[in-house]
């Protein structure tokens, strides 16, 4: 035990001290959030993790030395004080969990000083990112932190609990593997013992889970540690922790019907919430249709509504050569909106143009009826109104819209709504609006790489009544695939997987993987495929973007401890970092010199 420390044990976390302990002595260790001399008397707020607990300093019950010592105390100092519990004198404070007490100290020892921290240790800091994440090991004293990490804890050690108790058994996969197919870019780890070859950092457990299908482990969880090399958002980093679950002899509703259970546990649990079950569930067409997004925010209108039929015919070339690329012509109705001044609404456009748009066409429909428009003067009288009543538009509403092909046109809308939802401020964080979207489409068209890729990953199972057009159409098939989204968050996803070998060689051909390509990858997987394989399914949740959702942050960085910033940098340890050359020829490797700064960056 520490010199300080001796004879002295802690009794209790300072919120755990109540008026319930008045008369009775304690003694409680922390930092100095604050201290005040008044002279006669010095008061000072002991921090831990549990809150704040004021203790009072007075000649009187410490003695000379004692009193001149908490005369010392500064901000951080790590403390002891033994002392007797009592009703404060003071005012008392409600804010505080122990504002009606106080602890009269009786012994006090410094057990480390601290120097003047770079910022200040305070709830809803204002401090920049930058320099909290520098000293991340200060800012994570700051209490909104502390919390968000209680409540991490609290959520994994639930739903490990609520798992086993179905009967799911926790088995960790492989950090040092074969690269596995999530469409993101591997990280990559050079071997020693074997020169030249690499292992990839997973970039989620998925092929282990099914190969312990395989094995008959029938229910598999696991808090797992994903990584993938991709562009951060504020909901993504590089790498992030799912919890990934896998179940035998099962189909989609099956799944469903534990994850529910599971997030309405959750939900209840940590924050006195009550998911309503069932989830409501939206195909993927219907998400796309009706909110441009396959993670629609439910928490507000401003539907998409296609006016392609009412101005197929019109004189508006936008609008009708989109068509004739067989593209569409969609609006969103801003209600209320149409008093917007031009200067916001060329804003819109810009934000539009920004996700794709070669235009956004608008409607403000004036208190009088009338209309002021960007393409009134392309239309008859009768097309506009035709358009307003389509939009359901009434005096007063802005109407927009945008024409091109699809995919385009449910971006650009699909991020408007939310771009106006928040420009008005109407995104209630303390409604929980769950939703599944199912029936994804298998496969996704890349220009990019002139192939079909996975919309999920190449083993999710076409739906039954799809599975002969792989052959004929492809793109029109649609999987067993299913995400679970909170407030327009994808915070979980999954799928019934393929379990025939002749199904999934003919995935890998659509993939235009050769047969040779998909065995030299996956083989361990086709050939376990061989000796008797259940069929199965699973589903994984990014536990950081559940975690932000229920703590209400707007960064996943606020719910990880040691997050990496945009470009993949951690500010406290500067990692990544070179090495030494004695490192690099153990591993055979080469560094060849980066001659243009902007190398590796993406755009
Ligand atoms: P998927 O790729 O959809 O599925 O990932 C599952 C969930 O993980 C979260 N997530 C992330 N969170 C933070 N940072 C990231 N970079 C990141 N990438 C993904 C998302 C996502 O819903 N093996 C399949 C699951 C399955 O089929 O069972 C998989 O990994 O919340
Ligand atoms: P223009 O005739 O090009 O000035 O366009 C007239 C209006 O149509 C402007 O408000 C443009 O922003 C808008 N517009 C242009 N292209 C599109 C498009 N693809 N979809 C919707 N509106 C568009």
């Amino acid at each position: 035990m520490a010199e300080a420390m001796r004879g002295l044990k802690r009794t209790h976390r300072c919120t755990e001290v109540s008026n319930k302990n008045i008369g009775e002595t304690v003694t409680v260790m922390g930092w100095v959030q604050k201290k005040r001399n008044l002279g006669s008397l010095v008061f000072a707020d002991l921090r831990d993790r549990s809150g704040l607990l004021q203790i009072v300093f007075d000649t009187n019950d410490i003695g000379e030395e004692g009193f001149e010592k908490a005369g010392t105390l500064r901000s951080e100092f790590v403390i002891a004080v033994v002392g007797k519990v009592e009703a404060r004198s003071g005012a008392v404070n409600d804010n505080l969990a122990t504002g009606d007490i106080e602890i009269r100290a009786t012994e006090l020892r410094i057990l480390s000083e601290a120097e003047v921290p770079p910022f200040h240790i305070e709830e809803n800091s204002q401090t920049k990112e930058d320099l909290r994440l520098k000293y991340r090991y200060l800012d994570l004293r700051r209490p909104d932190l502390q919390r968000n990490l209680m409540v991490r804890s609290k959520v994994a050690t639930l739903a490990r609990a609520f798992m086993a108790n179905e009967g799911f058994l926790e088995i960790e996969t492989p950090m040092l593997t074969k690269s596995t197919p999530e469409g993101a870019r591997d990280y990559l780890v050079p071997s020693r013992v074997h020169p030249g070859t690499f292992y990839a950092l997973p970039q989620s457990p998925q092929l282990f889970k099914q190969l312990l299908m395989c094995s008959g482990y029938d229910r598999y969880f696991q808090i797992a540690r994903c990584f993938r090399d991709e562009d951060l958002r504020a909901d993504r980093q590089p790498e992030f922790t799912q919890m990934d679950m896998e179940l035998s002899f099962v189909d989609v509703d099956d799944v469903i019907d534990v994850n529910e259970r599971l997030l309405a546990h959750l939900f209840k649990e940590v924050l006195d919430v009550d998911v309503k079950l069932p989830i409501q569930r939206m195909t993927w067409q219907e998400a796309m249709d009706r909110f441009g997004s396959d993670k629609p925010d439910l928490r507000f209108g401003m539907e998409l509504k296609d006016i392609s039929e009412v101005v197929k015919n019109c004189g508006f070339s936008v609008f009708t050569s989109a068509l004739e690329n067989g593209g569409s012509v969609r609006g969103i109705n801003a209600n209320g909106q149409g008093h917007m001044p031009r200067k916001k609404i060329d804003a819109l456009v810009d934000f539009a143009k920004g996700y794709g748009a070669k235009g956004l066409a608008y409607i403000a429909i004036n208190e009088d009826g009338t209309y002021k428009s960007s393409f009134a003067k392309f239309m008859t009288d009768e097309e506009m109104n035709a358009i307003v009543d389509k939009m359901e538009g009434k005096p007063g509403d802005l109407l927009l819209f945008a024409a091109d092909k699809n995919k385009i046109v449910y971006e650009v809308l699909g991020a408007l709504r939310l771009e106006i939802a928040n420009n008005l401020g109407i995104l209630d964080k303390n409604e929980y609006r769950f939703v599944w979207i199912t029936e994804f489409p298998l496969l996704e068209w890349s220009d990019e790489q002139n192939r079909y890729v996975a919309m999920h990953h190449p083993f999710t199972m076409p739906m039954d009544e799809d599975l002969d057009k792989l052959d004929t159409d492809p793109g029109a098939v649609r999987a067993k695939a299913y995400d679970i989204v909170l407030n327009g968050t994808e915070i979980g996803g999954g799928s019934v997987r393929i379990y025939q070998n002749e199904v999934q060689e003919k995935m890998f051909e659509v993939l235009g993987f050769t047969k040779e390509a998909a065995y030299d990858r996956f083989g361990f997987l086709l050939n376990a495929f061989k000796y008797g394989v259940p069929p199965h399914a699973g589903l994984a949740y990014g536990l950081d973007r559940l975690v932000m959702l229920m703590v209400k942050a707007d960064s996943i960085r606020e719910v990880i401890a040691f997050p990496k910033v945009k470009d993949a940098s951690c500010l406290m340890t500067n990692a990544p970092d070179v090495v030494d050359d004695k490192q690099l020829e153990e591993l055979y490797l080469n560094v060849v010199p980066v001659e243009n700064e902007e190398a590796g960056k993406e755009e």
